[in-house]
């Protein structure tokens, strides 16, 4: 399980934690590929860290929750998907083994890749799926029968539009591979050169095309995409504490120890422990964590991290707000908006 890496589409939020912690649905992405890697069967779990790996060791702890034993394998710097597995290299022994992305999401679980894989096994085994832009991926040709001819990491003229998806099986003839390249032109070790040295080599690399739901969670949009597809089946249940004078309508989750007061909940929208809602609307496909406070603010189509506090906005929407951000309006003269922005943020004003 990969979960070290540089995170910078994630700016500024990977500036002070890991992407694959950001939580979707209040749950961090990197839970749900664990969840999909116990589920089908593999209990042995190696966990890439870099720069956050304290964050990453105190979220998931020993693994005991996953019903797996968790190692660590610390990556001094994000070289590369295959120096990741160069350095689990003692790690990974003689098995076979699966490497996920810690930041992609896979509607479906990988019982089905994994069972096949097992079954034939091949030297590699990928997973496509087709995307609209695909210079933003590692990228497959391939021949009419179907069969893997070449692989390319976010190539400038990509040659199909089959974007590999973070899931990879593999027998340890890869280690040979990994132990041949040399950095690509962006200065990493490509785990697709290492599949292309099988190819070349005449091992055998299979790929299926998958139809179901994937998204690499790197950036924003993506990010609240996959929320939004959490959301829709989410089962309500109200823990908190909801007045009368407030309204909740479709699947809406109020956690423990939070307060609505005066608001009206729109559905999806999770609501984390301890968070306060007063005199505010949040809309669809919102999560907001816990010990948030929301007063006097609209927020909709929205993540909203650990302790954030919102007042007296309207409206915020497509929206990733940090641990502990506090938005609040302006005083009313001088009309201005008063900024304390992080490196490399991103803000849009509609005024
Ligand atoms: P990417 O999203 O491809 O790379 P990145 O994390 O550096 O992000 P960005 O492109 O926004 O700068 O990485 C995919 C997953 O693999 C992600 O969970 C991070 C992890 N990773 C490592 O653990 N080690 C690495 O050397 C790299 C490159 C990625």
């Amino acid at each position: 399980m990969l979960a070290g890496g540089s995170g910078t589409r994630l700016r500024p939020i990977t500036h002070t934690s890991a992407k694959q912690l950001v939580p979707v649905a209040n749950k961090p992405v990197l839970f749900y590929g664990l969840e999909a890697i116990a589920a089908a069967g593999i209990t042995e779990i190696g966990i890439v860290v870099g720069s956050t790996h304290a964050e990453i060791e105190a979220a998931v702890g020993d693994g005991s929750r996953f019903g797996a034993q968790v190692t660590y394998l610390r990556q001094e710097a994000p070289l590369g998907l295959a120096h990741a597995v160069l350095i689990a290299r003692d790690f990974l022994g003689e098995d076979d083994f699966v490497m996920y992305l810690g930041d992609n999401f896979i509607v479906g679980g990988i019982n089905g890749l994994v069972e096949r894989f097992v079954t034939e096994r091949p030297a590699a085994q990928i997973m496509l799926t087709q995307v609209p832009d695909p210079r933003q991926f590692g990228v497959a040709e391939l021949d009419a029968t179907g069969r893997v001819v070449g692989l390319e990491e976010k190539p400038r003229r990509p040659k199909s539009d089959l974007a590999l998806v973070g899931v990879y099986l593999f027998t340890p003839d890869v280690h040979e591979a990994v132990a041949e390249l040399k950095p690509s032109w962006r200065g990493e070790l490509e785990i697709t050169d290492a599949i292309q040295w099988l190819i070349d080599r005449g091992r055998r690399v299979e790929s299926s095309v998958i139809s179901g739901y994937w998204k690499d969670t790197g950036n924003v949009a993506d990010m609240l995409e996959v929320n939004r597809l959490v959301l829709e089946s989410v089962e309500p249940r109200v823990e908190g504490k909801v007045d009368d004078a407030s309204e909740l309508i479709g699947r809406v989750v109020v956690e423990r120890g939070a307060v609505v007061e005066r608001s009206r909940i729109v559905g999806p929208v999770i609501i984390g422990p301890d968070v306060q809602i007063r005199d505010s609307y949040v809309g669809p496909f919102t999560s907001i964590a816990a010990e948030c406070a929301l007063a006097g603010s609209e927020i909709e189509y929205s993540i909203v991290l650990p302790r954030a506090s919102i007042s007296g906005v309207r409206r915020i929407e497509s929206s990733l707000i940090g641990h502990d951000v506090v938005v609040t309006p302006a005083p009313s003269t001088p009309r201005a908006h008063r900024l304390v922005l992080g490196d490399h943020s991103q803000v849009q004003i509609s005024s």
